[in-house]
């Protein structure tokens, strides 16, 4: 079954998400007569030859250290080689590695080509690919550079998850999560009823919870795309999930936002916006989905690598704090307020 969601854009036809058994229809979303490029990374090209061999293709490195500009000029230099020029199509097949970089080179190369991905990832499923943020990290400091641009089409294919490692699917699973609090608390509630393994094995289940997901995104961005107001909800859990990406290589991305999730369910209970045992449930349900809910790390620490993060900005730091499940604000706290506090 399949089945799309239209993400607003601006001036331009809505960018749409297309959920299900898609894959094999990859020829039908790309622009009828133009070439395309694609770009991926090589664990995705190992694995998915025969799909990406059909096309000219550039490789780019694994992980967040690959995640520069260093490998966007060289895929500038790449790019000109062939002879690239705007009536190229660029598909980026892969995480949110790729997504974002290839997001990123497609908006600024000759000033934009049009693009689309193929989301492999549950998390760019899920989050990375959808919404037009792209970008690349500098100095250390995440996602400095960047543009509001979204593709003209997002392929989810959940078949395309049966090669994915488990550990990288829980860190998808803990976006959904994240989601759910954010505006859809049946979603949360899904977690709360089925197991890791039914999420791994039922794709209709796993189909519903990730269409859920993707419309708690698309709804916000469609408000606010460039970032003005609502759209920092997303952010929920994130502030710390920074924090701990930047003390500790020991998590995924997708882990760090677990554990800073269930921290900010601990400081909205404290701040009497959430239950205590509402603060519980949050924690329970990330333990039931194999994921972290505790750094390790002390509290002090984190704050410390949060402010420096924050350096370039005021000083005070966002926070999006939960008021019940399903529902969240944003609230400034200044640098005086996070020194004092406590979870
Ligand atoms: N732009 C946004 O709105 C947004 C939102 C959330 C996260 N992100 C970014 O996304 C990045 C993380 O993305 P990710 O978690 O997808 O990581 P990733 O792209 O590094 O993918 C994880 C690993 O899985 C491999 N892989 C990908 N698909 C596979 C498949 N189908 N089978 C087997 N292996 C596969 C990759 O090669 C990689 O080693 C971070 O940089 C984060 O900042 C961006
Ligand atoms: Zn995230």
């Amino acid at each position: 079954m399949k089945q799309v969601i239209e993400v607003k854009r601006e001036g331009k036809k809505p960018s749409n998400v297309v959920i299900g058994d898609v894959i094999d229809e990859l020829e039908g979303y790309l622009p009828a007569g133009s070439r395309v490029i694609v770009i991926t990374d090589s664990n995705i090209h190992r694995r998915y030859k025969e799909i990406i061999n059909r096309y000219e293709h550039l490789l780019i490195g694994l992980g967040e250290t690959c995640k520069t500009l260093v490998t966007v000029s060289n895929l500038y230099d790449e790019l000109l080689n062939l002879n690239a020029d705007r009536s190229t199509f660029i598909l980026g097949i892969g995480g949110g590695i790729v997504t974002d970089v290839t997001g990123f080179v497609a908006s600024t190369y000759m000033r934009g080509l049009p693009f689309g991905f193929v989301a492999t990832t549950l998390l760019a499923q899920v989050d990375a690919s959808v919404g037009g943020k792209n970008g690349v990290n500098l100095e250390g400091y995440k996602n400095m550079i960047g543009t509001f641009n979204q593709p003209d089409f997002v392929l989810c294919d959940l078949s395309l998850l049966d090669t994915l490692p488990e550990q990288e699917f829980r860190a998808g699973l803990a976006e959904m999560i994240k989601a759910g609090l954010i505006a859809d608390r049946g979603l949360f509630e899904l977690f709360e009823q089925h197991t890791l393994e039914e999420f791994r094995h039922d794709r209709v289940l796993l189909q519903e919870a990730v269409k859920r997901a993707i419309q708690v995104k698309a709804d916000i961005v469609a408000r606010d795309e460039k970032e003005q107001g609502d759209r920092r909800k997303l952010n929920l859990g994130h502030t710390f999930a920074h924090a701990i990406e930047k003390s500790s290589r020991a998590f995924l991305h997708g882990e760090a936002v677990a554990i800073g999730t269930v921290m900010i369910a601990r400081l909205s209970a404290r701040l009497g916006r959430i239950t205590d045992q509402e603060a519980e449930r949050v924690r329970r349900v990330y333990e039931r989905m194999g994921l972290p809910v505790d750094s390790g790390i002390e509290l002090r620490r984190l704050i410390k690598a949060l402010k420096h993060d924050k350096k370039k900005e005021a000083s005070s730091v966002n926070f999006v704090l939960m008021k019940g499940l399903g529902d969240c604000e944003v609230q400034p706290f200044t640098f005086e307020e996070i020194d004092t506090m406590t979870l």
